[in-house]
């Protein structure tokens, strides 16, 4: 289970776009929510035990609700499904409070921001956020087709003449192809930031697109991951603060061991893309298989996220 969690209900459910429902989530009483930055999400702790994370997308100045968007995904393990199918007006539901793991640089001279599909969630937020802030951005926004393209409304909207900032493409569409995210990335001034999120395969082709850019100027959000769990196993874990060692048997990740043994563990996605599960390493080397760590993040092997990493070592000591 997540740390800190609250109570919301669910005050308006929206048709966004195929597939696409928002959900308008508020304080039970009315009141204030914890505030939040564009780029957060919230984790959804659904009735199955599941737990799921969904950006927000409403202009972070609002205090009284959330707004998420979440795509059904008939091919996942069931979370956005059972939200399409049993999330009802009035309901009260247990969401996390609000994490932002893809923090907008608000003072960049220029800030470019490509989304695939329901990928346009943070970016939504980010955008309001830099039109408030009356800060130049461009947006390039591939959907499949125009009705499976969330929010272009609202975008429309922000302003009089922002369409020159919105870059559409359909690549379903009859003669509709794909960004190209190379000649985006080129076009970019040397001090633009530039933010990405979508389906992997679109993520991974900008991570190619930007390896010369300054990593601190290059930002992405994984919705899923990329690779499958450490689910090797054969190595040792011994938690530093109860002194317990734990086997890590083949075919168990860290966290499926820890719980297995009654051990409470924060967690969400349980793959490695949401950063809940990050463990402080305070001895071994783990087998890093998460999204959510940079480069240098992972050759530090400061910490590990134990819902999909392994072990290249024979034990891992953690701060558990
Ligand atoms: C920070 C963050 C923000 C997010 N924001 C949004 C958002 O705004 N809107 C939104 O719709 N989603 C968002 N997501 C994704 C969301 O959390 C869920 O992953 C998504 O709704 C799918 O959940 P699911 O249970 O239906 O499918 P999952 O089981 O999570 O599967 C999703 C995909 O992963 C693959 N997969 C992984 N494991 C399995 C498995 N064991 N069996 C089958 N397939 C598997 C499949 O390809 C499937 O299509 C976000 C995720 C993160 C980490
Ligand atoms: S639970 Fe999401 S990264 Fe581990």
């Amino acid at each position: 289970m997540a740390e800190s969690t609250m109570q919301v209900r669910v005050k308006r459910i929206g048709y966004e776009a195929e597939s696409i429902n928002s959900y308008e989530l508020v304080a039970p009483g009315g009141g204030d929510l914890v505030p939040f930055t564009a780029g957060c999400h919230i984790d959804l702790h659904l009735p199955n035990g599941m737990i799921r994370s969904y950006s927000l997308v409403n202009e972070q100045s609002e205090r009284k609700r959330y707004v998420v968007a979440v795509n059904r995904d008939d091919a996942g393990r069931g979370g956005s499904r059972l939200i399409h199918d049993t999330v009802r007006v009035g309901d009260i539901m247990t969401i996390s409070h609000p994490r932002n793991n893809f923090v907008l640089q608000e003072n960049a001279a220029h800030s470019v921001l490509i989304a695939g599909g329901i990928g346009i969630t943070p970016l939504l937020a980010m955008i309001r956020r830099l039109e408030g802030l009356g800060r130049s951005w461009q947006l390039f926004y591939a959907a499949r087709t125009r009705f499976a393209a969330a929010f272009l409304d609202e975008l429309h909207a922000l302003r009089p003449g922002v369409h020159q900032n919105l870059h559409m493409t359909f690549d379903h569409a009859p003669l509709g192809r794909k960004l190209d995210l190379a000649a985006i990335v080129e076009g970019a001034a040397a001090d633009a930031h530039l933010y990405c999120c979508g389906p992997a395969s679109m993520l991974e082709a900008f991570e190619a697109a930007t390896t010369d850019r300054p990593a601190d100027q290059v930002h992405v959000e994984y919705f899923k991951a990329k690779e499958k769990p450490a689910a090797e196993g054969g190595f040792e874990v011994r938690l530093a603060r109860s002194g317990r060692t734990l086997t890590v048997q083949p075919g168990k990740t860290i966290l499926s061991a820890l719980l297995d043994a009654g051990i409470t563990a924060n967690y969400a996605c349980a793959e490695g893309v949401c950063g809940t599960c990050e463990t402080r390493v305070i001895e071994g080397i783990p087998d890093h298989r998460d999204q959510f760590l940079s480069k240098e993040e992972r050759a530090a092997n400061r910490t590990l996220m134990i819902c999909c990493s392994g072990s290249k070592s024979p034990t891992l000591v953690l701060d558990l």
